[in-house]
């Protein structure tokens, strides 16, 4: 499978399982002390994008603060369930490989990306780094969480039942291979959380280590 299609079959996941995701995650705030910490990077009333915004769950915060909100991502059915459970917001559909096609350099005042870089192979991964930065104003800022560990794999999607076996593409990271591409583009971290997820409570249904970082471009 190339990059290309690797991409695809997350999108398809996402649109298969939009649904239970919606139900599980569109309001549930998991990560409010993350989300706190975004926040007092932020200027006021500070544009966000937000690239795979999936039910919208970051939107009903950060709205109801009073910030402008913009989520992007490639499934339509999720777009279509964070419209349902949200009501209408702006909501980019498309991939997120694809953001300099929206967004000019040095435009916006942060970016957010929870759980969703997790989803693209290497190269996509390091790419849509160096394209955040290249959209991102001075001092502005980056949240996006990566999952510890080593290479690729395709793991099982417990909301698909038996047809999730091996059915959801996941990329992982070491701490030095983030550092590394960081250290590249200038970025200089404010912030750093690192949680352990039990096999229950992660987004895949696998035990992971979940890092969290609050970047700033130098
Ligand atoms: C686990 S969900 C997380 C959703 C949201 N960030 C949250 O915290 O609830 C991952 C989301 O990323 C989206 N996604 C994954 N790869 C993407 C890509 N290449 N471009 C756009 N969206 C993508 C999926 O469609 C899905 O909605």
């Amino acid at each position: 499978m190339n990059s290309e299609e690797k991409r695809n079959s997350v999108k398809k996941d996402y649109d298969l399982i939009a649904e239970q995701f919606g139900q599980d995650y569109g309001t549930f705030i998991e990560d409010l002390d993350v989300y706190k910490a975004f926040e007092e990077k932020l200027p006021k009333g500070a544009t966000i994008l937000d690239l795979g915004a999936g039910a919208g769950r970051a939107y009903a915060y950060f709205n109801k603060k009073g910030y402008n909100y913009i989520g992007l991502d490639f499934s339509s059915k999720m777009r279509d369930e964070a419209f349902k459970i949200h009501s209408e917001f702006p909501y980019i559909l498309d991939d997120m490989v694809n953001i300099k096609n929206h967004f000019e350099s040095n435009s916006i005042d942060s970016v957010i990306a929870m759980y969703s870089l997790f989803h693209l192979p290497e190269e996509n991964f390091r790419k849509v780094l160096v394209d955040v930065n290249d959209i991102l104003k001075k001092d502005g800022v980056f949240l996006f969480s990566y999952q510890r560990g080593v290479g690729e794999e395709f793991t099982d999607e417990p909301y698909l039942g038996d047809k999730g076996k091996s059915a959801l593409y996941m990329n992982y990271q070491t701490d030095d291979e983030i550092d590394s591409i960081l250290k590249t583009l200038e970025f200089i971290e404010v912030y750093k959380k690192e949680r352990i997820e039990t096999v229950n409570g992660a987004i895949n249904g696998n035990s992971a280590v979940s890092l969290y970082k609050i970047i700033r471009k130098g």
